[in-house]
């Protein structure tokens, strides 16, 4: 048997501009609030890949590109079509179904966000993980089935056997990013909401924090509940991930852990403060990520994490 792997990937699907998340009024309060985006809006989209060379390090790059590659996976997202732009409009509404559907704590974090600040959202990114190469026993009969990647993040499913609760475990003691992976497949990691672009009280992140918090979330504790960056201008926090009850193949039902949101709120950069908040633009803001935020917000879905006694 082998289960070597050589390291996960992280895609992130960078999107300010184009998803809103749009609360409908004439549903009831705790219905799926449905995925619009801004039709005037450029189609591009920006997909940042990054491997992970080891389970403690990470790197978020940027990329700003019209046709987005996600990672080494082959999910290309040409979103310079028209057709394609639907195409990959319908599968992101998809996969943040299953995610909402799948993650009772972040579908109530949106609910209450959208309650407090309006009927509309906007995301700053979504984020998945890949296997870098290989879970060898997983992986070895695929042939291309990375290819197929995007199509399984919008409909749940694995794109491998459904492994045994030994190799989840032998797997988690080396990483458990990777066994998270073996788990949840393509699914969405998390969605970030772009906290910047809120309109209320909550419209930063600290407020934001203090209040998901006193509503009884558990927020990542890690290195601090806020992420800055060096330059302090890119803070980020997140939710603990929510645990699914995973049947493993050799009969075994344990909890695994799923995904998270997360929040970011991108600072004005120092040459554009002069500006009116009506002339600030998403790109006066400080763009891209940052290795040491994005470390700490991963361990949202450790066993450390989760388990932890709210804070
Ligand atoms: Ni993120």
């Amino acid at each position: 048997m082998s289960l070597i792997y050589d390291g996960c990937m992280e895609a992130v699907v960078r999107a300010p501009a184009m998803f809103i998340f749009r609360f409908s009024p004439t549903k009831s309060f705790h219905s799926l609030p449905s995925l619009s985006f801004l039709p005037q809006l450029s189609s591009r989209s920006i997909i940042s890949s990054s491997k992970v060379l080891s389970h403690r390090s990470i790197s978020h790059r940027s990329h700003s590109r019209a046709m987005a590659v996600g990672s080494q996976t082959n999910m290309i997202v040409d979103t310079s079509a028209k057709g394609a732009e639907s195409l990959f409009r319908m599968a992101v509404r998809s996969m943040e179904k299953v995610y909402l559907d799948r993650n009772p704590t972040a579908k109530a974090v949106l609910d209450l966000v959208l309650s407090v600040d309006g009927n509309q959202i906007c995301y700053d990114h979504f984020a998945f993980r890949t296997f870098g190469a290989v879970i060898k026993k997983y992986v070895k009969n695929l042939g291309n089935a990375n290819r197929y990647a995007a199509l399984a993040s919008t409909l749940g499913c694995l794109t491998w056997e459904t492994p045994s609760y030994s190799d989840y475990q032998q797997l988690a003691r080396e990483s458990e990013y990777a066994a998270w992976t073996l788990v949840n497949g393509f699914t969405v990691n998390h969605v970030t909401i772009s906290v910047h672009r809120l309109k209320s009280q909550i419209g930063n992140i600290k407020s934001l924090n203090h209040f998901i918090n006193e509503q009884g979330f558990k927020l990542n504790s890690e290195g601090g509940i806020l992420k800055v960056s060096p330059d302090g201008l890119l803070l980020q926090s997140s939710t603990v991930a929510d645990s699914t009850i995973f049947n493993f193949s050799d009969g075994v039902s344990e909890p695994v852990p799923c995904s998270y949101i997360e929040f970011a709120e991108r600072l004005v950069l120092p040459q554009y403060t002069k500006l009116t908040n009506e002339e600030i633009k998403e790109f006066h803001r400080r763009d891209g990520f940052e290795v040491g935020n994005a470390d700490k917000i991963f361990e949202s879905t450790s066993m450390d994490q989760i388990t932890r006694k709210a804070a």
